[in-house]
C-alpha cells in the first residue's frame, strides 16, 4: 500500500479543519504535521495545541514529525494530543533506543528520521525496533524546497537495508514532493509521501491531492 500525507505546514491555518477537510475528499491518507522550534531547525511552527485541533478535524492518523532539540520531553504531549505516529531526528535523539520504547509504550507507533547527509546506515542498529523510516529529501526547516538529487538513491539503500535485516517498517519520504518528482520516488521504493507546497499552495487542493494520489497507486 502507498500512502499519501499532506503536510498542514503550508495550509491557511485560519481555516484548518475545512483544509483538512478538502485533502480528505483528495483521498489523503494520513495528516503531516511538521513540528519546529527555531533551535534544531531555523523556523518554529506550532506545537500539541494545533496537533490536537488538526485530531478533532480528521479520523486520518496523524503523523508528527519532531524536528526539535530534545524530543523526549515533548512525546507524551505529542501522543496525548493525538499523534498517532511520533518520528524523531536520529541526529538528535542520544538514547534512540530509549526513545523509540518510549514512544510505543506510550502507544504510538514509532519513526525515526534521517536528514540528507546523514549517512542511511546509521539507523542499522534501530531499524527493526522501528514503524517508519523517514527520509528528508530537503533541508528540514521550511515547505516548499527542491528535491534534493541523491536522495533517490538513498530510498533505495534504505529498501535494501529493511530487506537485509528482513525488517518490516514502512518508508516515507518528506521534502520537494510533487506531480514531477512522485513517480520516482514512488520507483524508488517509497509507502508514504508526504506534500505540503504541492497541495496547499495549488489553485485546487482536493484536485493536487488526488493527482497525487493517483500518481502512487
Ligand atoms: C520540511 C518539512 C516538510 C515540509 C515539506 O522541513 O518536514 O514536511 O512540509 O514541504 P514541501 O512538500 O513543500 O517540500
Ligand atoms: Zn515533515
Amino acid at each position: 500500500m502507498k500512502y499519501l500525507a499532506p503536510s498542514v505546514l503550508s495550509c491557511n491555518f485560519a481555516s484548518l479543519s475545512q483544509q483538512i477537510r478538502l485533502v480528505e475528499m483528495g483521498g489523503a491518507d494520513w495528516i503531516h504535521c511538521d513540528i519546529m522550534d527555531g533551535h534544531f531547525v531555523p523556523n518554529i511552527t506550532f506545537g500539541p495545541v494545533i496537533v490536537e485541533a488538526v485530531k478533532k478535524s480528521t479520523k486520518l492518523p496523524i503523523d508528527v514529525h519532531l524536528m526539535i532539540k530534545k524530543p523526549d520531553d515533548f512525546i507524551e504531549e505529542f501522543i496525548n494530543a493525538g499523534a498517532d505516529y511520533v518520528s524523531v531526528h536520529v541526529e538528535e535523539v542520544v538514547h534512540l533506543n530509549r526513545t523509540i520504547n518510549r514512544i510505543k509504550e506510550l502507544g504510538a507507533k514509532a519513526g525515526v528520521v534521517i536528514n540528507p547527509a546523514t549517512p542511511i546506515n546509521s539507523i542499522i542498529d534501530i531499524a527493526e525496533f522501528v514503524d517508519l523510516v523517514l527520509i528528508m529529501t530537503v533541508n528540514p526547516g521550511f515547505g516548499g524546497q527542491s528535491f534534493i538529487s541523491n536522495s533517490l538513491k538513498r530510498i533505495k539503500e534504505t529498501v535494501e537495508l529493511r530487506h537485509n535485516l528482513n525488517a518490516n517498517f514502512l518508508i516515507e519520504v518528506d521534502g520537494g514532493v510533487n506531480n514531477k518528482t512522485i513517480t520516482k520516488i514512488k520507483e524508488a521504493g517509497c509507502d508514504i509521501f508526504v506534500a505540503g507546497s504541492a497541495i496547499f499552495h495549488s489553485d485546487n487542493i482536493s484536485a493536487s491531492t488526488a493527482e497525487l494520489k493517483n500518481l502512487i497507486k
